[in-house]
């Protein structure tokens, strides 16, 4: 019996040691690469699959450009006879940023995915409508959010990437089982959603917060629950948003966070201010631009619930760190920068 207890407690010391010896972890692919973002000691690192950043960096090559035009010679609004966005732009700037602005949104369709090309005034498809106000939403953000996208700044390529709708944008779902059925009220989760990486998290945490302003701080002040009245389940949507925002920037949550305290911003790495400056970026670009667009846009392009489609942090990022992986676009196309007075006017 002894002998017996014995020979099982050496099989069980040679399998550990066999465990111990084997370095990689088994569950990835050998050959990850990790960088420490922080203090020595505190577990700051982010940790990257060479083989999704080399498909990455397809992904997020920007377009070649060229420099503008020399100003001079007459404007677009002398020019033509429907400019109300780009009139004060010269004639010879203003067809440059129509030809860019097809390789960005309307490669394959051209001109006439926006133009009636009978009569390029005319304003009679959507697309049209909507890519005006577009030209001013992007304007917007690169004069009024420089807080968030600093001199980098967006182009219509930065969301579009060639599609005449991007590959990241995002509906309000109908609410799943509303009220109580057979099957209970699911509060928004326990079923696999693209938002929060498949995990069961509440399934729709953009709604809240890049769409309506919920409250995302959860922690309390104490120890002691007394200061803190939110529930796990609030805290729960908070972890929602922020696997979307880990997600959508390919980063894990020390990019933003020492996880010694999530909610300490002292000891947070400077992007997480960057990051708080984005999901108000998103939240109004949503209610200034994309909501009040509702009726413009055709039925097939709305969500289940009759709503527009809005932006998320995946819509510029696309799981990039930095969107182009901070490739300036807007250096080129300082037209769709404007000035904050010129901006505001045009809201
Ligand atoms: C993504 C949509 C879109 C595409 C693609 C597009 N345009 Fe435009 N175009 C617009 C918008 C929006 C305006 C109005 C701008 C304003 O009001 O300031 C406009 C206005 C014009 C005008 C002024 C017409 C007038 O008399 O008022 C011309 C000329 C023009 N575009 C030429 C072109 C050409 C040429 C192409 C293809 C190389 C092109 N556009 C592609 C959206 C587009
Ligand atoms: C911050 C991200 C973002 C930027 C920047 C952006 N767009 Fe969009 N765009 C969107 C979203 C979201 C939609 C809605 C998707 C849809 O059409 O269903 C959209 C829709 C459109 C559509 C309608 C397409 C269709 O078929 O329904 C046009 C045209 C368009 N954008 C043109 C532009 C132009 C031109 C620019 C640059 C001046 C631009 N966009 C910049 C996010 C962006
Ligand atoms: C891109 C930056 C970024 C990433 C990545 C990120 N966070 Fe956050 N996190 C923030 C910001 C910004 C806030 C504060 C939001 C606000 O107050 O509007 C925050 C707040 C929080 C809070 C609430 C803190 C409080 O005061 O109650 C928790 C908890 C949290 N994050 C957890 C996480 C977890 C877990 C991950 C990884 C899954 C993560 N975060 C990834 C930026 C980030
Ligand atoms: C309209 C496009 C756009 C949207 C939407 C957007 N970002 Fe960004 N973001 C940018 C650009 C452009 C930069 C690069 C700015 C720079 O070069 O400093 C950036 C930079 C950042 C950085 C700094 C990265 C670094 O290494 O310094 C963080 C963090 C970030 N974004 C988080 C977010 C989060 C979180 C969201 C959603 C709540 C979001 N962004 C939504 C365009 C966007």
């Amino acid at each position: 019996m002894i002998f017996r207890t014995l020979k099982l407690a050496s099989a069980l010391t040679l399998g550990l040691l066999l465990l111990a010896s084997c370095k990689e972890a088994p569950f990835e692919r050998p050959g990850m690469d990790s960088v420490q973002n922080g203090y020595r000691g505190t577990g700051m690192v982010e940790i990257y699959n060479p083989r999704i950043v080399a498909k990455q960096d397809a992904l997020n090559t920007a377009p070649p450009s060229s420099p503008p035009l020399p100003d001079g010679g007459p404007t677009a609004k002398a020019s033509y006879k429907n400019v109300q966005v780009l009139g004060d732009l010269s004639a010879g700037n203003f067809i440059r940023l129509m030809t860019a602005m097809t390789t960005w949104v309307a490669p394959k369709d051209g001109c006439a995915y926006c133009h009636n090309l009978e009569n390029l005034a005319d304003d009679s498809k959507y697309t049209k409508v909507v890519a005006r106000k577009m030209i001013e939403m992007t304007r917007h953000i690169n004069s009024n959010w420089q807080q968030h996208v600093s001199n980098t700044g967006v182009t219509c390529y930065t969301c579009h990437r060639g599609n005449p709708v991007p590959q990241q944008v995002w509906f309000t779902p109908l609410q799943q089982n509303k009220g109580a059925d057979f099957i209970g009220d699911n509060a928004g989760q326990n079923v696999p959603g693209k938002h929060v990486n498949l995990s069961s998290l509440p399934t729709d945490p953009l709604t809240p917060y890049l769409l309506e302003d919920k409250p995302i701080r959860v922690n309390g002040p104490t120890a002691l629950p007394s200061g803190n009245r939110n529930s796990i389940k609030q805290a729960e949507w908070t972890y929602g948003l922020m696997t979307h925002m880990s997600t959508s920037l390919g980063v894990n949550c020390t990019f933003c966070h020492n996880t010694r305290s999530f909610q300490s911003w002292e000891s947070s790495p400077p992007q997480r201010i960057t990051a708080f400056h984005g999901i108000r970026m998103a939240r109004d670009v949503n209610n200034a631009y994309m909501v009040p667009l509702t009726d413009t846009f055709p039925i097939d392009r709305k969500g289940p619930g009759g709503d527009v489609a809005k932006v998320s942090c995946a819509t510029c990022h696309q799981g990039a760190y930095k969107p182009l992986y901070g490739f300036p676009m807007i250096k080129d196309h300082p037209e769709l920068v404007g000035k904050p007075a010129q901006v505001a006017e045009n809201k």
